[in-house]
């Protein structure tokens, strides 16, 4: 199978390469885990991030650890939102030809956070569904996302690296931008997903679905069947990870903000499945998710 040209995840055999996508896209670096708990610590610092490149590198993280249980564990504690499952190229590349089809020439496709070849094990979910529509000469809007600047820093790396016609914004013009009717179609990924179609994703995704539904605009979700969670029955229980102050702070070495203020840092929101248009899976394109259409992708 094909892979795109970005590689987070190589196997070694005796040891896990990840790409350090903290430095990107300043450096092109990887970190070489030989236990189980490196492989947790890379996972907890961000090393890697997505939720199916989660998947892949506790998979192997795992196998490390030569499947002991408390590898198990550790690995299962790292990020809590992220199920944890081995990523399936072949899914990722149905999911961007089905995707494909529904997205019209020309269109301006808005995406946040990253969920492209760098979140899994190398083709992307909603950035797969974008390169497989590159014919369509379409163009991307990248929301830098906030406060960990996946979209700034990686999702426009890999539409740089792939030339597909990428403009940049911060997270709090894209509701302009969508009055404007700059906006044709909204595509994300999902961390988890549960059985009523409630989708967990990047702070930020919900907002975004909220004004999508405002302006009338297409809000589909690009996700491989690995990140439905059947046993979670609503948007209510998904745990959402709080990260530390720090990222709110400032960024890396630069602080903006006063020391003594309080800060909340949850890594994810979630996304009723009343305002979601579609979800992209290797099965098929479920339009207007409910509980009982959901059901049958596992039938
Ligand atoms: O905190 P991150 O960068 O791991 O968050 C990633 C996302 O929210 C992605 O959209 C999601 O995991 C899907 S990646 C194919």
């Amino acid at each position: 199978m094909k892979k795109s040209a970005v590689q987070p995840i190589r196997w070694r055999g005796d040891r896990l390469e990840l790409l350090d996508q903290r430095f990107l896209p300043d450096k092109t670096v990887y970190v070489t885990c030989r236990t189980a708990e490196q492989v947790a610590k890379a996972i907890k610092e961000m090393v890697v991030r997505g939720a199916p490149a989660i998947g892949c590198a506790a998979a192997f993280g795992v196998v490390l650890g030569k499947g002991a249980k408390k590898a198990y564990e550790v690995l299962a504690k790292s990020r809590p939102t992220a199920a944890i499952y081995e990523e399936d190229l072949a899914a990722n590349r149905a999911i961007g030809e089905l995707g494909a089809q529904l997205i019209k020439e020309r269109s301006r496709v808005m995406t946040h956070c990253n969920a492209g070849a760098l979140a899994t094990a190398g083709y992307g979910t909603a950035l797969g569904v974008i390169r497989s529509a590159k014919g369509k000469k379409i163009s991307v809007i990248a929301n830098e996302t906030r406060p960990y600047l996946q979209g700034a820093r990686l999702t426009a790396w890999e539409m740089v690296q792939e030339k597909i016609p990428c403009t940049l914004i911060t997270d709090n013009m894209a509701g302009h931008l969508m009055s404007r009717g700059e906006v044709d179609v909204v595509i994300v990924g999902a961390d988890r997903i549960a059985a009523n179609g409630d989708v967990a994703n990047k702070i930020g995704t919900y907002a975004l679905a909220v004004m999508a539904k405002r302006h009338g605009i297409p809000f589909y979700v690009a996700a491989p069947l690995s990140t439905f969670d059947p046993k979670i029955p609503d948007g209510s229980h998904i745990p959402i990870e709080e990260r530390p102050a720090d990222e709110v702070l400032g960024y890396r070495k630069t602080r903006w903000a006063p020391k003594g203020v309080k800060v909340r840092n949850p890594a994810f929101d979630v996304t009723p499945a009343d305002l979601v248009t579609g979800i992209i899976t290797e099965k098929g394109v479920v339009m207007h998710p409910t509980r009982e259409q959901l059901q049958k992708l596992f039938t």
